[in-house]
């Protein structure tokens, strides 16, 4: 009975641990760096260091008065065309945060006039790859038990080394 108990918190602990993991390494990213959204960054170079994934998000940080952020497709980024936008993500506070949670390509421009001298960004987003620790989930309580013993206690007075202890543990679930 106890035994059964024990495994069946460690399971969920495991759970909670993967469930966890893909919002751990969501990222925002800053667009240019400390430069930010403006004229004189290539976009290009600075999105090509960078790998973009499903859940992240990108913060535009720019002067309001002078720029703003619109998404379009392939051919509207190309000819810098702000006319048919396939969203506008202007806020007005010249701070605009866009989720990138669709596995795709998007394309931003200024509609400033900006876009002719450069000022534009496409971004590749892929799927986040899986997490290296990610194990199959298999039932082999007897393993499990003694991290426990018999008198088992709760897990919000779990110490940081029981909680290492689960983590390697959930690796033999
Ligand atoms: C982008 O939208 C324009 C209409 O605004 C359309 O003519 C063009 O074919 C679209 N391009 C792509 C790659 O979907
Ligand atoms: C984008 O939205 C902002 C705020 O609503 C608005 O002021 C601006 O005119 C819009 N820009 C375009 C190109 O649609
Ligand atoms: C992505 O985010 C946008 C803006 O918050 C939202 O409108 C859209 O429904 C989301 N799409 C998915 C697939 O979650
Ligand atoms: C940005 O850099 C890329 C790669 O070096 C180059 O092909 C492109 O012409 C540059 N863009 C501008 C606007 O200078």
């Amino acid at each position: 009975m106890e035994k059964e108990r024990a495994t069946a918190v460690v399971v969920l602990l495991c759970l909670v641990v993967v469930m966890e993991l893909p919002e751990a390494s969501a990222t925002r990213y800053m667009v240019g760096g400390k430069m930010g959204w403006t004229s004189n960054v290539n976009y290009t170079i600075w999105a090509q260091d960078q790998h973009f994934y499903n859940g992240d998000w990108l913060f535009f940080v720019y002067d309001r008065n002078q720029m703003d952020v619109i998404e379009v497709n392939q051919t509207n980024y190309v000819s810098c065309n702000a006319e048919h936008p396939l969203h506008n993500w202007t806020t007005g506070a010249g701070r605009d945060v866009v989720p990138l949670n669709v596995t795709r390509d998007y394309y931003f421009i200024t509609s400033k006039g900006y876009c002719y001298g450069g000022m534009k960004l496409a971004v590749k987003v892929e799927n986040m790859p899986p997490p290296p620790e990610a194990a199959p989930v298999k039932s082999k309580s007897s393993d499990l038990a003694p991290a426990f013993g018999s008198q088992f206690v709760l897990p919000s007075v779990l110490a940081i080394g029981t909680m290492w202890d689960v983590l390697v543990r959930c690796e033999r679930i």
